[in-house]
């Protein structure tokens, strides 16, 4: 941040908004009159705010801030940034990964610069040191020219106290200016206090910030425009509302982020994206989607790969992203390749992608964040609309996923030729699901309860077929992530092919068993796995009463269209996972060893 009247309150507190990212140690470097007082600390940015707590009310002319997820070096106070050069005129902060730092620190060393870290940062810190000659920018300039890897990189120096420079290539970068403030952070959040108007730096911008403007130039010092994005959510969407935490409200928010993601996208009773209007021709007469996906977001690429492949006859090829971009692919001209990442940020999908483009594919992605690397290296981006989330677990942004999903494989039906009265059925019964989610979510005492009463256990095994089986993929996932218990998904047929064999009283099992064509297959797994004594938990149908002769721990969902169930079922196992975190004491927004968004290979 620079500008005038700027307190140490303003730069900790916006960074407080970024902690979601990444929070394994936090620090900052602040300008009084001409020397740069600098403190890091291991741990979560309270930490870090607890120490400066008598200087809070300090003034300073610009300062950088950041909160850290190691990469190179333990997370420890010398490691965390800012990092300096031999003289400490320069700080600088930096988000991820100098793929070259061996070899300039070995260069550095023999000019004679000192390290005090093991990090990949502190060699930029040295490496603008040694290119400076008055100028920031041309220092700055010169330095990212050298470097190789991926960084989002700010840079203040003590002789020049009104200017930040800032550069980007592949770890994301956004900066505005308002009320005598110019900010720049690695997302909106702490940008909306100032201003709603922001510019999206690319791969390959420099920036010079000051408190009233900025300008972009080229890695070769050319100027460049940008587009300025007008952001619609105000600061109070991505506080916590009244609740514990962001991850509960986040999951009380489900039914208002599928809202969102329908909205104005039904027309004439079809499927309908403003988006698509003139690359419709995609979908066309086309017989494989191939989708790259990363954690939640890939469960939810698993539902639209039932959902198309039931029914039309396109294939679709559901890859995890760290897997694909290392694999011969399987893509040729005009190949469709479909991106879900809800922050549009992953490096593994952003890199699947690019070797997709190589090969002449046609870049379909499916983004929360607009204005993201994905948005912005898509041919086409259909926006989730969920509004910031700011748990790290997705929650809400896996609802709007399922959602732009179902329509998005209805509008692929419709375009060639598979519209059927099923189709009319789905989309009627997508429409009318908001309400009957707000219904699921009258059911959080009960889930509690259940909550309550599984919360010792250290295993778990979620099964589901069909559509169930995403839905007990991601239920897996959820408790593992916040909650460090244990939790296994299979497809409930394969369970007799060993897995069955861990079952006991002391492994539960938690059953995804709607009433669809499969249910009664999925019955018998379950008792089967009753009579090796295992508890069980069932995700079921309302109305169902065979569910009883299984449990007395059901959980009911309203009926729907078969395939819309893990939509419908979504909240159930967000909430069991969240009240399990909570009961046991931990802070299921920021699980341990995880970030938001992985912007690191
Ligand atoms: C991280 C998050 C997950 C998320 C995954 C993919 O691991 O913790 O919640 O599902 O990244 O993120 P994306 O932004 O690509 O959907």
């Amino acid at each position: 941040m620079v500008g005038e009247n700027l307190k140490l309150e303003d730069l900790v507190s916006s960074l407080q908004k970024l902690e979601y990212r990444g929070y394994d140690s936090a620090g900052i470097a602040y300008l009084q009159k001409d020397h740069f007082d600098v403190y890091k600390r291991r741990g979560k940015i309270d930490v870090l705010r607890n120490g400066l707590k008598q200087k809070l009310k300090d003034s300073f002319l610009v300062g950088i801030a950041h909160t850290r997820w190691a990469t190179h070096g333990e997370p420890n106070d010398v490691n965390a940034h800012p990092h300096m050069d031999c003289r400490k005129e320069i700080a600088v902060v930096h988000n991820g990964i100098i793929e070259n730092y061996r070899e300039l620190k070995e260069f550095l060393e023999q000019k004679g610069h000192t390290f005090s870290s093991e990090t990949d940062t502190e060699v930029i810190a040295h490496l603008i040191e040694e290119e400076f000659e008055g100028d920031l920018l041309d220092a700055v300039l010169k330095a990212v020219r050298k470097l190789k890897g991926a960084y989002a990189i700010a840079v203040v120096h003590r002789s020049i106290p009104d200017t930040i420079v800032a550069a980007r290539k592949g770890s994301p970068l956004v900066v505005g200016t308002g009320k005598g403030v110019g900010i720049l952070a690695s997302d909106v959040t702490p940008l909306l206090r100032f201003t709603k108007d922001v510019v999206f730096l690319e791969d390959g911008d420099v920036m010079v910030l000051r408190k009233d403007r900025f300008e972009i130039y080229n890695v070769d010092g050319v100027k460049q425009s940008r587009r300025v994005y007008h952001v619609d959510w105000d600061e109070k969407s991505a506080e916590k509302g009244g609740y514990k935490h962001f991850m509960y409200k986040e999951i009380m928010e489900d039914p208002q982020a599928l809202v969102n993601a329908l909205v104005g996208r039904i027309k004439n009773d079809r499927p309908f994206f403003e988006e698509l209007e003139h690359y419709e021709e995609f979908f066309k007469n086309i017989d494989r989607i191939r989708v790259v996906s990363c954690g939640t977001s890939y469960y939810a690429g698993l539902v639209f790969k039932y959902f198309v492949e039931n029914n039309t006859d396109i294939d679709v090829d559901v890859e995890v992203s760290s897997e694909f971009r290392y694999k011969r692919p399987h893509v040729k001209e005009g190949d469709v390749l479909l991106a879900i990442s809800q922050s549009g940020e992953t490096a593994d999908t952003l890199e699947s992608v690019r070797l997709a483009k190589k090969h002449g594919a046609r870049i379909v992605s499916i983004v929360n964040v607009v204005g993201s690397t994905l948005d912005r290296e898509s041919d086409v981006t259909l926006f989730m609309n969920a509004g910031p989330e700011i748990g790290v677990a997705a929650t809400k942004t896996y609802v709007a996923e399922l959602a732009v999903l179902y329509l998005l494989g209805l509008k692929i039906m419709e375009i060639n030729g598979y519209w059927n009265k099923e189709a009319d059925e789905i989309l009627d019964r997508l429409v009318r699901m908001p309400e009957l989610l707000e219904n699921v979510l009258r059911k959080d005492p009960q889930i509690r309860e259940l909550s309550e009463k599984y919360k010792d256990f250290k295993h778990f095994m979620y099964i589901g077929r069909g559509y169930g089986y995403p839905t007990a993929l991601e239920g897996a996932l959820k408790l593992k992530e916040i909650t460090y218990i244990h939790a296994t998904a299979y497809q409930a047929g394969e369970l007799k092919h060993g897995p069955i064999a861990l079952l006991d009283p002391e492994f539960p099992v938690f059953a995804v068993m709607p009433d669809d064509s499969l249910f009664f297959k999925t019955k018998s797994n379950v008792i089967e796995s009753k009579s090796r004594n295992a508890r069980v938990i069932v995700l079921g149908t309302e109305g169902n009463r065979s569910l009883e002769e299984i449990t007395s721990d059901i959980i009911h969902v309203p009926p729907t269209h078969e395939s819309l169930y893990p939509l419908m079922m979504a909240p159930v196992i967000q909430l069991f996972a969240y009240h399990i975190a909570d009961m046991k004491g931990l802070d299921p927004d920021k699980p341990r060893n995880l970030a938001k968004s992985v912007t690191v290979e």
